[in-house]
């Protein structure tokens, strides 16, 4: 009995893994103490401006290992930088809607351009069956305007899982080797050559923070 509950295991495990064999499969789920060392500020919504869209790290991290599976992103190196991003832009996931400077239709825990919320939408209805968003809801949305277009985005299982979305359809083969790499050039290149923003002190530091332990 013993030996078959090992085979389980294995068997669940191994073929995600085996997708990626270098860099190796980070094995070891994100968890939310792993997000609190990197953003303290992450572990409460008390103080939060905006209630409703405040996630903690323990309400996040689950979303976040199923971004992870859904886009095979499997690799500590790339897992970190995502995560980086989404505290970055998200405000430690006390935001999900643009309001500074309160762009409509931007949002996700990426900030993303409406274009690409659009996007991404269309994506998920064509390309995830049980998405839980129909080409025609999408269709709808658009016709209706960006804010509903990023409506139907922006819950907990898609809005965590943008920036995954984003890295695997829009950034090419030498981005995601740099961020696999755990270089701070590769983080660099990442930034500025296809999410298509600058590189800041604050940005590298979380980077810094979510890449230090080398591992979750
Ligand atoms: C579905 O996925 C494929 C492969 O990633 C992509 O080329 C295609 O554009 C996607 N469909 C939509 C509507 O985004």
């Amino acid at each position: 009995m013993r030996l078959k509950a090992l085979f389980v295991i294995f068997s669940l495990r191994l073929p995600i893994c085996m997708a990626t064999p270098v860099p190796p499969c980070n094995m070891a789920p994100l968890t939310s103490a792993d997000i609190a060392i990197i953003a303290p500020d992450s572990i409460s919504c008390t103080e939060a401006a905006y209630p409703a869209e405040c996630a903690t790290a323990t309400h996040a991290a689950p979303y976040i290992n199923l971004a992870f599976t859904t886009f095979s992103i499997h690799d500590f190196g790339t897992q970190a930088s995502l995560l980086a991003l989404i505290l970055y832009e998200s405000g430690s996931f006390k935001y999900n809607i643009n309001h500074y400077p309160g762009v409509p239709g931007q949002g996700t825990r990426n900030m993303q351009n409406p274009a690409f919320n659009l996007k991404y939408a269309q994506w998920l209805a064509a390309n995830m069956t049980d998405s839980g968003i129909s080409v025609q809801q999408v269709e709808k949305a658009e016709a209706e305007g960006v804010v509903q277009v990023l409506a139907l985005v922006n819950n907990d299982r898609w809005g965590f899982a943008s920036a995954a979305w984003f890295l695997v359809t829009q950034c090419d083969g030498e981005i995601r080797r740099g961020l696999a790499g755990l270089t701070e050039e590769g983080w660099n290149a990442y930034l500025t050559d296809c999410v298509g923003t600058t590189v800041t002190d604050e940005r590298t530091a979380i980077w810094k923070d979510a890449t230090a332990s080398g591992k979750w």
